[in-house]
């Protein structure tokens, strides 16, 4: 039988009231009943419930890391807040990126990068560098002039880079997306900006060893999206066999791991199984986890058709039973890569999930990918990974 506050109250104040009544029943005349003491104090309100630290609970296996843009964290937002508690990494979402740090030649914008190293730093919260070199993130100037122009431009821009961050950043993202989507004509490279204007891959090995030159320590990655998918898993593992084997200083392979609410967390493990086969003892990060609610077919992201239709604008929208499959499959992912030391890095792309890119790719449509929802609170698929007594 469970008592309400207001019942407990009534209990007290009876038990008060009786007790009362007994110490003034003695003989003789009933003197005066003594004025009724005040009543007890409420009892305290119920603690919250148990949330269970995500950094603490994966502190012993590998930080864990949350993309953010630096307007979340030049003031006091909640998702500063939850950053501060739950978070051991960042990455900066684009900040860091040379279309940013260098829109033109000769002069750098580091003041967004600066504020987040700093603010990350202030906190005891690890930064992950993301990233020197992307097709999509390269301004013109980079690829002008003749082939030794452009490899001079890269070198001196990974150069300043890394070396403006070095010892305040734990690893790079050096390269992003250079492994082809299909068996195209330069696979297994993708036929990018870069690829074209070098004539070839030359420039994933510049980009290397430029940023070894600047911070010996820092590790370096290759990073990519749908490793979790065989083909171009393959793609991508004969680049990283290709470069390690001529001494490039490669340190581990990033898998971005952006996956859907049909994915299975074992053909993501499978991808970080594949790199420890290849037998250099690269590491392996998942860079930019987040798990779509919906399952669309590759036509919705190669032409924005047959895309699901979306729950709704509210978080409650979306079924219960969504929240649950997605649930399973952090958890998934994350009992998984606390059974791989090679796993040495894990990063959400994003805190919550009104920040999520998925809300306007490939369609724009509500998305509930991230482990916090649009208000912040901690979704199922938090309780996942942080409580192993979680009923999903
Ligand atoms: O809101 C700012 C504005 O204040 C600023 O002046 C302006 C400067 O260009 O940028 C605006 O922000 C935009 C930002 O997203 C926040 O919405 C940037 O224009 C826009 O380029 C940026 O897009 C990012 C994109 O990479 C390109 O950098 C996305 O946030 C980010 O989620 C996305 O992340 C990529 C990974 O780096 C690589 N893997 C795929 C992933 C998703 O595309």
């Amino acid at each position: 039988m469970t008592f309400s506050k207001r019942d407990r109250l009534r209990l007290l104040g009876g038990a008060a009231i009786a007790a009362l009544a007994a110490c003034g029943g003695g003989g003789g005349s009933t003197p005066s009943p003594a004025p009724s003491p005040p009543p007890p104090p409420p009892p305290p309100p119920p603690p919250p419930p148990a949330v269970n630290i995500l950094r603490d609970v994966y502190a012993a296996n590998f930080p864990v890391g949350a993309a953010i843009q630096a307007s979340q964290i030049q003031t006091a937002t909640e998702d500063r807040a939850i950053l501060e508690e739950q978070f051991s990494s960042i990455t900066a979402e684009y900040e860091m990126k040379p279309d940013i740090i260098a829109p033109n030649q000769g002069s750098y914008n580091f003041a967004p990068a600066d504020a987040i190293v700093d603010w990350a730093e202030a906190n005891n919260i690890a930064v992950r560098g993301h990233a020197l070199l992307w097709h999509q993130t390269t301004p013109d100037w980079m690829l002008t002039g003749m082939v030794s122009d452009i490899r001079d431009k890269l070198q001196q821009y990974v150069t300043d880079v890394v070396t403006r961050y070095r010892g305040r950043i734990y690893a790079w993202d050096v390269v992003n997306e250079v492994a082809s989507d299909s068996a195209g004509a330069a696979a297994p490279y993708r036929n990018s900006n870069w690829y074209q204007a070098v004539g070839g891959p030359e420039f994933i090995d510049w980009a290397f060893e430029a940023a070894r030159a600047a911070d010996p320590d820092v590790k370096l990655f290759i990073n990519d999206y749908s490793t979790e998918q065989s083909s171009k898993r393959a793609r991508l593992l004969a680049i990283v066999q290709d470069l390690v084997s001529r001494g490039i200083p490669v340190d581990g392979v990033g898998h971005q791991f952006h996956l859907q609410i049909n994915a299975d967390p074992a053909d993501a493990l499978a991808a970080i199984d594949a790199v420890d086969a290849l037998g250099f003892g690269l590491e392996n990060h998942a860079t930019e986890i987040d798990v779509s609610v919906y399952s669309d077919p590759a036509e919705c992201f190669s032409s924005g058709v047959n895309c699901q239709s979306s729950y709704g604008t509210r978080a409650s929208d979306v079924p219960d039973s969504i929240y649950a499959q997605q649930a399973a499959i952090y958890r998934g992912l994350f009992d998984g890569f606390s059974e791989r030391d090679s796993v040495t890095s894990v990063t959400m792309w994003g805190v919550q999930d009104a920040q999520s890119w998925l809300n306007n790719f490939p369609v724009s449509r509500n998305n509930y990918p991230l482990l916090f929802d649009p208000s912040r609170n901690p979704k199922p698929a938090f309780l996942a990974i942080t409580d192993p007594d979680y009923e999903i």
